[in-house]
């Protein structure tokens, strides 16, 4: 099995790379070599790796920046996915791509199934979803992981962020109404490995008796504050930390340029039966990360 692992200096994608080498034989590529704002690059890269299962873990992912470069945002989140899509049916391969909360406007105040209807509040939003109706519409073989909060040391992220905030100031006010479900990206790697392997000998045809899209985050919730407080918690190095308090703070004390869903958390029900794998709940996993990463 041929498996095109595109975006692999990500923070999921860096944990595919590590994870998805034990399947077959891996083709990882990053920017420039694949540049999924040109579809040309695209259709190329595909043709001349020939593979099996392509998996896309590229996005524009700067949520804030991209209410000033939609048009970049669009055709990374939206057009590039869409091209993988057409060249994948080609081929007869199958696409598994990655999606986000941030499709959901927060108002739901309990988690969102599969069946929710999406109403992003931000372009970033908005060009994740065009990037699913797209891979969706297009009919080819594919998985649709749509994920929440990620985050890992290899990259900035809240958790690395956090982290350094709470090395430099005494007093740190973290927003508590945005609530939603922390991934660890090893997590996600782990799941998207374990669902190709399910599929033994014709991961393929496999997928395609399980395709389409499915809500993979941490399990369980949480707002930002209780994962600020959660981090601190487990520092591996609290000896360098100099914050003393953390205060709840409304979102609305840190105008951003995009909006942000309030309760975006994903139910993983689908996930959970259709795959049978299951996982730690999120702060046992943030756990885990930072001490022993
Ligand atoms: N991060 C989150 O909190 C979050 C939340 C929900 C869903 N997701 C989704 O989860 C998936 C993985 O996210 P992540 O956190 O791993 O993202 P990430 O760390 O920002 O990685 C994105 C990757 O895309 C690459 N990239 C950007 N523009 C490109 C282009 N024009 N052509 C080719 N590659 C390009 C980046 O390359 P460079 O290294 O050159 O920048 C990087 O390797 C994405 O689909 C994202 O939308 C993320």
């Amino acid at each position: 099995m041929k498996i095109l692992l595109l975006g692999n200096t990500g923070q999921v994608g860096w944990e595919l790379h590590r994870t998805l080498h034990t399947l077959g034989d891996l083709v990882a590529l990053d920017y420039p070599r694949i540049d999924m704002a040109d579809p040309n690059n695209i259709r190329g890269v595909v043709r001349s790796n020939h593979p099996d299962i392509i998996v896309n873990a590229t996005a524009y992912t700067n949520v804030d920046q991209a209410e000033s470069e939609p048009e970049l945002a669009m055709a990374i989140n939206g057009t590039g996915p869409a091209i993988l899509a057409e060249e994948a049916i080609k081929l007869k391969a199958a696409l598994i791509h990655y999606s986000t909360d941030y499709v959901f406007d927060g108002t739901k105040g309990e988690p969102y199934t599969e069946r929710d209807t999406p109403n992003p509040l931000s372009v970033y939003g908005e060009t994740k979803l065009a990037g699913e109706r797209a891979v969706e519409d297009i009919g080819g073989t594919h998985l649709i992981f749509r994920t929440s909060w990620v985050y890992s040391l290899r990259r900035p992220c809240f958790v690395t962020k956090f982290l350094q905030w709470a090395r430099q100031h005494k007093t740190l006010h973290i927003v508590e109404d945005q609530i939603s479900g922390p991934t660890w990206a090893r997590t996600l790697a782990e799941a998207t490995a374990q669902v190709i392997a399910q599929g033994q000998h014709q991961p393929v045809e496999y997928i395609k008796t399980k395709q389409g899209l499915y809500h993979l985050t941490g399990k369980g919730s949480c707002s930002r504050y209780e994962w600020a407080k959660s981090i601190i918690k487990w520092d591996p190095n609290k000896e360098e930390q100099v914050v003393e308090s953390i205060l709840p703070a409304a979102s609305e004390e840190f105008p951003t340029p995009a909006r942000r869903p309030h309760t975006s958390a994903l139910s993983n029900q689908k996930f959970t039966k259709t795959f049978n794998l299951n996982h730690f709940p999120w702060e046992k996993v943030l756990q885990l990360m930072l001490q022993l990463d």
